[in-house]
């Protein structure tokens, strides 16, 4: 049976190797390209592989996705943690399904929402976020990636004290996690990882210096570093233009 594009569903409209868009489909939006715009209603029912036609006439390829990918369909509200960190931090941790995780700051929620692609279908995120404005918009964004069920989002300070206990898991991109170490130590279980990410050296610094307080051992800070090439062939060499710097990830375990 053939599979076809259903409402709600994310898919990548594919243009050419240097241009390609993600979008959820819905009913009643007009999509912008810059190769003319597309009425999103019009791609229900269209099987995968297949083209769409633009109000002038272009044709894109109508795809599925990656988890990764609907990211990049998201409404941003701050800075965002990246895929190369994202799966280092994913497996620092030590998360998947079934673990229970708890995380701040919210932000836009990339990262609480991948933690919550991975702890499906029997895990769980907490996820603080002292902002209401943000709170709000990364709801929607849970929402719209379908990962809403397994996540408990607070319009919370996490400085205020983890009400959560017994966690796998504690995860801060926050400006002063500092604050938060101790307490994120003491909710820990045995064998839990506390990772905290960070983009200057000076946080690294103020990290370490708290974390001597915790009694957590196995201390490690890894820089990931990722340089993406142009697959030409006899051109092959390094993209000149993208993201030089994100930040640092600081792990330790409850012994
Ligand atoms: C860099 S953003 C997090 C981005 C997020 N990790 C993502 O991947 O989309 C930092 C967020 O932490 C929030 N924040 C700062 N201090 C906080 C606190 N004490 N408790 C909860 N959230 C806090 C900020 O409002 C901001 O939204």
């Amino acid at each position: 049976m053939v599979d076809t594009v259903k409402e709600g569903e994310w898919v990548l409209l594919y243009y050419n190797e240097k241009k390609s868009y993600v979008v959820r489909v819905e009913r009643g939006r007009v999509f912008h390209t810059t190769h003319g715009s597309i009425d999103l209603a019009k791609l229900i029912g269209l099987p995968y592989g297949s083209f769409v036609e633009t109000n002038v006439g272009e044709k894109l390829v109508v795809t599925r996705t990656r988890f990764v990918d609907r990211l990049e369909g998201l409404q941003r509200t701050t800075q965002v943690i990246y895929p190369k960190d994202l799966g280092y931090i994913l497996l620092e941790a030590g998360v998947g399904p079934g673990s229970t995780v708890v995380e701040a700051g919210t932000g836009t929620g990339f990262l609480a929402a991948t933690l919550a692609w991975y702890v499906r279908p029997s895990g769980r995120v907490y996820t603080y976020e002292v902002r209401r404005d943000f709170y709000e918009i990364a709801l929607k964004n849970f929402e719209s990636l379908g990962v809403l069920p397994y996540i408990t989002p607070k319009n919370k300070d996490i400085q205020e004290g983890i009400e959560e206990d017994n966690v796998d898991a504690v995860i801060l991109d926050l400006p002063t996690p500092w604050k938060v170490t101790e307490d994120a130590a003491s909710k820990l279980v045995n064998g839990g990882v506390l990772v905290v990410f960070v983009p200057t050296t000076t946080q690294v610094e103020r990290t370490l210096l708290s974390l001597k307080k915790t009694g957590l051992k196995m201390v490690e800070v890894t820089e990931i570093m990722a340089r993406k090439y142009q697959p030409v062939p006899g051109e092959f060499r390094p993209h000149s233009i993208g993201v030089t710097h994100t930040g640092y990830v600081i792990s330790a375990r409850k012994l």
